[in-house]
């Protein structure tokens, strides 16, 4: 959104607001406001005029302007109602040179999962990536995708669904003893080894999506089909965001609260990495993201892989 359009929303949030008021405050011209307020209308505002001036009475349910009014985070929002996928979006965008912007998009016509898997996309989720320039050495950017499932917990916990981090970053609800896939996370970087160039953390939430409609391998779930009614997902997409920025800021803090809400710490676990598979109990995490595991031959510590949860599932 344009920053201007930014300063008119956030005139019209304190109450109702003159034209004539609006244009002194923000040193433009009256029918410059005028353009803004019909500008936000077009998107789904709704803006009342009456005797006190412009009065905001609604805002649109989902959408780049919906999800940047009230943020509280650095982020500019690009919206698409489809897509083919956010995050060759926002590769594209890091390539221009842009930073801290979230592509967000109700469809994905392409969407990548990890292990070049394709990512089922309808309309109703919650399909973004986070483009950013964190100033840390490469070695340290898995943290990123960490910090990622943690906010998306985070807001899934407020909107009244128990979700819990499996290693490194599903998000998942437990249904007696499986488990179900709500959110995946992919990210995606350049630099040199010293310093990271950009991240893009692809999030990909199922929302207002029905189970049904995904394929079965991935054991789906979303968050309407745990609440029983469709979520909020421009609040959701807001907290998400904001616990995700809240996060990145702090690298040594994210590690604490993964342990918080992992599933996988104290289970016995199946990684499979790229040249070995380690079965044991998992015990811990370490920074930026490693797996400690407990194996029948002493401590092996993984830092990239599937896992797989063994039975039986603790408590
Ligand atoms: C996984 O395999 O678990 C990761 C899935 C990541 C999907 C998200 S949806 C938004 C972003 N755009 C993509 O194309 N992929 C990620």
């Amino acid at each position: 959104m344009n920053e201007t359009r930014h300063w008119v929303l956030d005139a019209l949030a304190d109450g109702p607001v003159s034209g004539p008021a609006l244009a002194d405050e923000l040193d433009i011209s009256r029918s410059a406001v005028w353009k803004h307020v019909e500008a936000l209308r077009d998107e789904g505002f709704e803006i009342r005029s009456d005797d006190a001036g412009y009065v905001l009475d609604s805002v649109p349910e989902f959408g780049a302007s919906a999800v940047e009014y009230g943020l509280d985070a650095p982020f500019s929002v690009e919206y698409h109602d489809s897509i083919p996928s956010t995050n060759a979006r926002a590769r594209d965008l890091a390539g221009e040179g842009t930073s801290n912007v979230v592509v967000l998009a109700d469809e994905q016509t392409g969407g990548r999962g990890r292990l070049d898997r394709d990512w089922h996309s309808p309309s109703g989720g919650v399909w973004l990536s986070v483009l950013f320039r964190p100033d840390v050495p490469m070695a340290h950017a898995p943290v990123f995708t960490l910090a990622a499932a943690v906010a998306v917990t985070r807001a899934a916990r407020e909107a009244g669904v128990e979700a819990g981090i499996k290693w490194p970053n599903d998000v998942l609800v437990r249904h007696g003893d499986t488990e179900r896939k709500l959110v995946g996370i992919l990210t995606e970087m350049e630099g040199e080894a010293d310093r990271v160039s950009w991240v893009v953390v692809g999030i990909g939430v199922n929302a207002n999506v029905d189970p049904a409609d995904l394929p079965d391998e991935a054991n789906p779930t979303s968050l309407s089909a745990e609440r029983g009614e469709p979520v909020d997902r421009r609040l959701f997409t807001q907290r998400l965001l904001e616990e995700f920025h809240a996060l990145r800021q702090d690298p040594e803090s994210v590690l604490d609260a993964w342990r918080e809400y992992a599933t996988t710490l104290g289970k016995q676990v199946r990684v499979e990495t790229p040249s070995r598979t380690v079965e044991g109990e998992a015990v811990d995490i370490q920074f930026p993201g490693a797996l400690v595991i407990e194996t029948e031959s002493g401590t092996e510590i993984v830092s990239a892989g599937d896992c797989e949860h063994l039975r039986p599932l603790a408590e």
